[in-house]
């Protein structure tokens, strides 16, 4: 395993390809994160499988609904995903699981590089968690560059790397739309916002997806894609929320 990826990344290196797997530098320990207290954020939740694989992050914004990426639950059915919330160390049994009895996907959803990356689920019972507000639709100010966002998931600590067993969270600045497109040919200021520092090393990375961008205390972003994870010059792509919040509204 250890010599094929190696050579892969050899190959990749040669061709200066960045994709995925190209670099496994320094600035990828954790994605710069640090432990966050799940008292402090009761809205954040992470999805499973039902037999308790974490694989996406989701945000509780009512009592019974969880605003999560379309990426996460695309050709999936309500039973074959379980809702944990209230649960900061994955391994443990503290929170309550629900299960869902509908998911919702935006019409439009094809791929994450195309936007409309966002799904609502409804679970099997209402909980006793503090959810995070919508934003207003339109609201620019949310998404204006260098604003600070958090970040917050059980996914990868590194680009190679394992999955985090506690709940983590990081700051990072939102970047501005015509830097973004530099990075990305396919980034969409419409669908899409970007964060991330100039040189990475903070940053999202897989299996936050679906999990919360949180700007001036509201659900701005989802987790949806980016190249690699931390990498200088290849910042965190969002799903815009502002553009598709009457959409999630209609479906509260
Ligand atoms: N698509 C990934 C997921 O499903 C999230 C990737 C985020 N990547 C990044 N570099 N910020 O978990």
């Amino acid at each position: 395993m250890r010599p094929i990826r190696l050579l892969f990344a050899a190959g990749l290196a040669i061709s200066a390809v960045a994709v995925g797997l190209a670099s496994a530098s320094a600035t990828e320990q954790i994605v710069g994160g640090s432990r966050a207290s799940i008292a402090d954020h009761q809205y954040v939740v992470f999805l499973s499988t039902p037999d308790g694989f974490q694989f996406c992050g989701g945000t509780l914004v009512a009592d019974n609904k969880v605003v999560t990426a379309a990426h996460c639950t695309i050709r999936k059915a309500p039973g074959d995903v379980r809702v944990v919330a209230g649960r900061e160390d994955k391994t443990s049994a503290e929170g309550i699981t629900s299960a869902v009895t509908d998911i919702w996907i935006h019409p439009d959803y094809t791929d994450v590089r195309v936007g409309s990356d966002v799904s609502v689920l409804t679970l099997d019972q209402r909980l006793p968690y503090t959810p995070l507000g919508l934003p207003d639709a339109n609201d620019a100010t949310l998404y204006a560059a260098r604003t600070p966002a958090t970040i917050l998931g059980w996914g990868r600590t590194a680009v190679d790397g394992q999955s985090s067993q506690y709940l983590l969270k990081a700051s990072v600045p939102l970047v501005a739309d015509a830097d973004c497109v530099n990075s990305y040919s396919d980034y969409d200021a419409k669908a899409m916002v970007c964060a991330g520092l100039p040189d990475g090393g903070i940053d999202t990375c897989q299996g936050d997806s679906g999990g919360p961008l949180v700007v001036n205390g509201r659900l701005a972003g989802l987790t949806s894609w980016g190249v690699g994870c931390a990498a200088p010059g290849n910042p965190g792509v969002y799903t815009r929320l502002g553009t598709y919040v009457d959409l999630v509204r209609s479906r509260l």
